[in-house]
């Protein structure tokens, strides 16, 4: 099991062009490219193992991938192969949901497995609603867990108000929705991520959003090829963010990111506690991309506890910046956090004591008394890359070791280079 040593950062000031890709938007070329039946054309597709993973059970449905390093051409194939062999989604909630959605109208017995973490989070706030409409599927736990088996079926078009904001379960209905027999009408309690719908429309999918509903109707032929270039990851870039807001007189510019409002919110927020930041907004591919500016600034305490699907992912290494604040910062209505690739609420809130600083956890959140020196020690991952690189961050302070850190390859390999620019970085085993 690999380890991770940080040593305390001075200032620094850097331009970072290689954050990795959206994760989020990368999964969604893989899948959506089989809905058309022309080659689409993805430039800088996530080479992350979370999303390889993607695009290995895209060619085992049949699909051609040619690789050209920074640009791949997905060919989808004429007809969906039944494939021989489980579908491996390796850590990816994502992955395992959207093609819940997307299999159960194909015809044919598709089983989608993942990894030890994967394999205890649940499935069925998607494969409850797919049932409903016509769709066979099972798994151990009642259907709730994986390996989930799914048989093809003729889906009906559904009214579904689903209870969570969940841009999966959106992204899986909305998929389910397009080969159903009739229209569908979906929504959801607060806008989640909207890659699914913007991504889908682009490619000429009759999805019409009126407040607060989605609409979709089934596909009478296949949708336009994609074609795009895979802007950087916000949350992945919220890492170096948090690293400048904490490090006197720091300063990075994260390049070429998606400004997308659902996927920013993280930096608001550090911009409420005193950081500096600047949104440049340079373009719009399906959605609006840019720089975004973070410098050092003396930060307070906050409430988080609206718009959480914003800024879900982004909490563990928003609790670094909350631990450095002065005061006492409280996250609320976020139990979603304990269905990720950890228990979030559990993880932060064990590693953030682990490193002195008074940390307590809620059902639905967490509080954290910020301002105390943060102890060099040693934090466990559990198998999460987000609490892997959060904590990794907090080292930057004071010093860390970190467990179990190969988890970082789901979504950010070159993670590590990227923090030697700005520290002494020692990987062990
Ligand atoms: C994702 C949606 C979010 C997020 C996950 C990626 C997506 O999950 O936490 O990392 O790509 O749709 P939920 O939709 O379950 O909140």
């Amino acid at each position: 099991m690999s380890s991770l040593m940080v040593k305390r950062a001075d200032k620094f000031d850097i331009e970072i062009n290689t954050i990795a890709s959206d994760k989020s938007i990368s999964h969604r070329c893989a899948i959506f490219s089989l809905l058309s039946d022309k080659p689409s054309t993805v430039k800088n597709f996530l080479r992350a193992e979370d999303t390889l993973n993607t695009l290995e059970i895209v060619k085992k449905l049949g699909a051609t991938v040619v690789d050209e390093g920074d640009t791949i051409h997905i060919t989808p194939p004429k007809e969906l192969k039944e494939p021989a062999d489980i579908l491996d989604c390796g850590n990816s909630g994502t992955a395992m949901r959207l093609f819940m959605g997307f299999l159960a109208s194909q015809e044919g017995f598709f089983v989608l497995h993942g990894d030890q973490y994967l394999a205890s989070r649940p499935m069925r706030r998607v494969a409850d609603p797919l049932r409903k409409i016509g769709a066979h599927i099972d798994g151990r736990v009642k259907g709730n867990l994986s390996p989930i088996a799914i048989r093809g079926a003729k889906l009906n078009g559904y009214e579904y108000d689903s209870p969570i904001a969940s841009a999966q379960v959106k992204s899986a209905m909305i998929l389910a929705a397009l080969h159903a027999q009739e229209m569908s009408i979906l929504s959801e309690p607060r806008l989640s991520r909207d890659h699914t719908e913007r991504m889908l429309l682009g490619m000429g999918a009759e999805i019409i959003v009126e407040k607060g509903k989605i609409k979709i109707l089934p596909l009478t032929s296949p949708l336009r090829a994609l074609n795009i270039t895979v802007p950087s990851d916000p949350s992945s870039g919220f890492f170096f963010a948090v690293a400048a807001a904490i490090i006197p007189e720091s300063r990075v510019v994260i390049q070429d990111v998606s400004l997308n409002p659902t996927r920013i919110e993280a930096y608001k927020v550090l911009q409420k506690m005193g950081a500096n930041i600047a949104f440049i907004e340079k373009e719009e591919v399906y959605e609006p991309i840019g720089d975004i500016v973070i410098q050092y600034g003396t930060l307070e305490a906050v409430d988080v506890k609206e718009n959480i699907a914003w800024l879900i992912d982004e909490l563990p290494a928003l609790s670094i910046a909350m631990a450095v604040a002065k005061g006492v910062s409280r996250v609320q209505n976020a139990s979603e956090l304990r269905v990720k690739e950890s228990d979030r609420i559990s993880t932060v809130v064990e590693n953030l004591n682990l490193c002195g600083i008074d940390a307590k956890e809620h059902e639905d959140g967490y509080e954290v008394v910020g301002g105390a020196f943060l102890q060099d020690t040693a934090v466990n991952s559990y198998g999460d890359h987000r609490i892997a690189m959060s904590f990794a961050i907090a080292g930057l302070l004071n010093g860390i070791k970190i467990e179990d850190t190969e988890c970082i390859n789901t979504s950010f390999p070159n993670f590590i280079s990227l923090l030697q620019e700005i520290s002494e970085v020692q990987s062990g085993n």
